[in-house]
């Protein structure tokens, strides 16, 4: 995004140490990054260089051992707290098996307080945007994978959080599912325009949805290339012109370039610990 948006996330000298043990682990070696308001910011880096972590830690899950961070609260980037007063993480699996899917979706508006009927009233829209019209009743059981994903998402944007903090949600899903979800998710995301830090570990998923890719280094993770999509691709995106163009083989090159050195990094210090 060529920056003119105020700034929704300042994250400055962010450290995270686990102890294992009694022994310390690194995990998050000084973060730097501006997430602007709106923005779509993908985060690509080698297994275990703290991308969870670092998501973990923004929600208020996990405690940070040093650094800021600065949530702005209004649209001007004024305000700012520690974290979002409402983010919502999403992974592979994360809806409930005995509940419909209309309570699923429903879930966060009913933590905050909204009765049932104003909470059916106000995810009925969400769930035909998501083309999930005439599952209302159904449980997860009964749906594929993707749809229990699109479940997931659906209860995400219909939960209006302040941000959205999402963490390999389409990992475990095939191709042309993935597809898909990919496509539903920019559509949606095009309309609400919250602002989203998203992992994957696809150099192809990152390109297709974000602004800018952030390039994480192996442990301890620290900020090594950040990619600008937005200035390539504009919005509305469609996932298939962005794969035909000439350019996504340029910023693929760029990004698994950064990436490619790091995984081979972290491999090779693997192979003589
Ligand atoms: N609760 C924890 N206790 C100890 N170590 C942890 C904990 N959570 C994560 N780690 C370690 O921190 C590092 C980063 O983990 P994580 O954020 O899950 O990486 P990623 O999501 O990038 O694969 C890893 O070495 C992991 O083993
Ligand atoms: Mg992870």
């Amino acid at each position: 995004m060529t920056s003119t948006a105020p700034v929704k996330v300042r994250i400055r000298g962010l450290r995270k140490r686990f102890s294992v043990k009694g022994r310390p682990i690194e995990a998050l070696d000084g973060i730097d990054v501006d997430v602007e308001a709106g923005a779509f910011l993908c985060i690509v880096g080698p297994s275990g260089c703290g991308k969870t972590t670092l998501l973990r830690i923004l929600a208020g899950l996990e405690e940070k051992t040093a650094g800021t961070i600065e949530v702005a609260r209004d649209a001007a980037g004024k305000d700012a707290r520690e974290r979002p007063v409402n983010a919502m993480v999403f992974q592979e699996q994360s809806i409930f098996p005995w509940m419909t899917v209309r309570d699923n979706v429903a879930f966060g508006l009913k933590a905050r307080g909204f009765s049932r009927r104003d909470r059916y009233a106000i995810v009925e829209p969400f769930i035909r945007r998501a083309n999930l019209g005439g599952f209302e009743d159904a449980l997860p059981h009964q749906l594929s994978g993707g749809m229990k994903q699109r479940v997931s998402i659906t209860r995400a944007f219909a939960n209006d959080p302040e941000m959205l903090l999402m963490d390999e949600p389409f990992a475990a899903l095939d191709e042309q599912t993935k597809l898909i979800l990919q496509a539903e998710l920019l559509r949606i995301w095009e309309e609400s325009r919250k602002t989203v830090l998203y992992v994957t570990h696809s150099i192809d998923e990152a390109i297709v949805l974000a602004d800018r890719i952030l390039v994480m280094t192996a442990r301890p993770g620290r900020v090594k290339d950040v990619v600008d999509v937005a200035s390539v691709f504009g919005r509305p995106r469609r996932v298939e012109a962005v794969k035909e163009s000439a350019q996504y083989g340029e910023l693929f090159g760029r990004v698994w370039g950064a990436l490619r050195e790091e995984v081979m990094g972290a491999q090779a210090a693997e192979a003589v610990s």
